[in-house]
């Protein structure tokens, strides 16, 4: 079926007191809005139309970050989920199709229930509306039913005492043919206990007319709608029990699972180990057979197949590790890539750098790769040795089979096979260190004597 997102994000969201917009506070590494953006995608729509307004440029921005195809639209004032809805209309203009209304901070409705959707669409319901029920309905809008089909939804502002008894409530996921909708739209008032011009209101509209409704129905947890900070920490922590389940689902072993964090795109294969503690940021792949030792930290990176990452690391976005790669503690990577088998077990800084394979980089290496201005690179070949506390200061080419001797400070390029040493030659004074003793003690007796 030809689809159309609708995604309204121009809300305040007062409550969480913040000067981010709330579609923007962050759920699983991402903003809420491309949560909401990630499950409409999943229907393949031709169109998605962002409706921003409250912080609108910061909301255009992430909304084309996550992705660039999209159309964003501005509603300047607020005056309700129907007006937000009515900003589409000439980013749909000339489209002949199902539009779904979907609401930016409402992170968790699956594509499958989405599709649902799209399926009472096709056996021809003119209007469908994605409804729940609700443990406790509060203040969501009710689903008025009669018989299977859909008579009208009443705000629970506007409610009789008879219909605040409905538990079926109104997630606020709309489908219904494009065109009509602008005209339901365009018919929809403000005369009500808000003031606001309603999306809901399009229900009862359709039905006056004849047309018909229905609502398909999901579980309460896919339709939260984040309002404040600790329903945003309860969202995080909903995201990241299914995430866990689903790691473990796709043979990921945790012996933690509770401490282990995933961001929204997190890719992990079979049987890999993810010891406790283990950070996700965004864009993480990891090949199975892999180990995140504990205390590591991974984002925009990927480690391939028996890599062994941590304890203790932290893997920055480009750090691209090939298969059988090992990366110890207290060492940072970031823009790098890392052949088969090498090593960099200690205390290292890796950026902007191409090493080879079975490559071993002692203790304490760091790539000097930032001159205060211009970030510069450093490539190491095949089977170099790197002594422990090597400074490679970038622009810097060692050669395959090299080595640099420890503490080397290197800064022109070394051939293939050569040793490369850059430091001060040892000097050694046979007796001198009891000598030196003998006068710093003969010196602080003096001053002893003196005080
Ligand atoms: C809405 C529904 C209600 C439903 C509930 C589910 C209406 C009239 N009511 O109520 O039936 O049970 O969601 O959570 O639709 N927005 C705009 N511009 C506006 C107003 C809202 O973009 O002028 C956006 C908000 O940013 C938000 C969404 O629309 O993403 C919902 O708005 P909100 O004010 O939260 O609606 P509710 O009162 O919760
Ligand atoms: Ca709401």
């Amino acid at each position: 079926m030809k689809t159309a997102l609708i995604i309204l994000a121009a809300g305040k969201g007062t409550r969480m007191n913040s000067d981010l917009p709330k579609v923007l506070h962050p759920l699983a590494a991402a903003p809420l809005l491309a949560h909401a953006m990630r499950a409409g995608a999943a229907l393949e729509p031709e169109r998605t139309v962002v409706v921003a307004g409250h912080g609108a440029a910061l909301v255009r921005k992430a909304a084309l970050e996550y992705d660039a195809t999209v159309s964003v639209v501005e509603q300047t004032e607020q005056l309700g989920t129907a007006h937000a809805a009515a900003q589409a209309r000439d980013a749909l203009a000339g489209f002949d199709g199902t539009a779904i209304v979907l609401f930016g901070d409402t992170p968790f409705v699956r594509p499958e229930t989405l599709r649902a959707m799209t399926d009472a669409r096709a056996q021809g319901n003119d209007v469908v509306i994605l409804g729940f029920e609700a443990a406790d309905p509060g203040r969501y809008g009710r689903l008025v039913m009669s018989g299977g089909s859909l008579e009208r939804i009443v705000e629970y502002k506007d409610a009789s005492e008879a219909e605040r008894r409905i538990s079926l409530c109104n997630s606020g996921v709309l489908a219904c043919d494009a065109t009509l909708l602008f005209e339901l739209i365009d018919a929809t008032g403000n005369d009500n206990a808000s003031g606001e011009y309603y999306l809901t209101d399009v229900v009862g509209l359709a039905r006056a007319r004849g047309l018909s409704a229905t609502a398909v129905t999901c579980d309460e947890s896919e339709t939260l709608g984040i309002n404040t900070r600790a329903e945003l920490a309860g969202a995080e922590a909903a995201f990241q029990t299914r995430a866990r389940a689903a790691a473990f689902e796709n043979g990921v072993t945790m012996p933690a699972p509770d401490t282990v964090h995933f961001a929204i795109d997190t890719e992990i294969g079979r049987d890999t180990v993810i010891e406790p503690n283990v950070v996700f940021g965004p864009g993480v792949t990891v090949e199975s057979g892999a180990c995140i030792r504990a205390f590591s930290h991974l984002e925009g990176c990927h480690v391939a197949r028996g890599g062994t990452v941590g304890p203790y690391a932290r893997l920055r976005p480009g750090a691209e590790l090939a298969e059988d790669v090992r990366i110890g503690n207290f060492v940072e990577v970031k823009n790098a890539q890392i052949g088969c088998g090498t090593k960099v077990n200690h205390l290292s800084y890796i950026g902007d750098a191409t090493l080879g394979s079975a490559t071993n980089v002692g203790a304490g290496t760091i790539t000097c790769n930032y001159d205060g201005v211009m970030k510069h690179h450093t490539h190491i070949g095949n089977n170099v040795f790197i002594g422990s506390n090597t400074m490679l200061v970038a622009p810097v080419h060692v050669g395959d089979h090299a080595m640099t001797g420890s503490g080397s400070v290197i800064t022109s390029d070394v051939e293939p096979e050569a040793l490369a040493l850059a430091r001060a030659p040892q000097v050694e004074k046979p007796g001198m260190a009891t000598k030196l003793l003998q006068m710093l003690k003969a010196r602080k007796a003096q001053q002893q004597r003196g005080s």
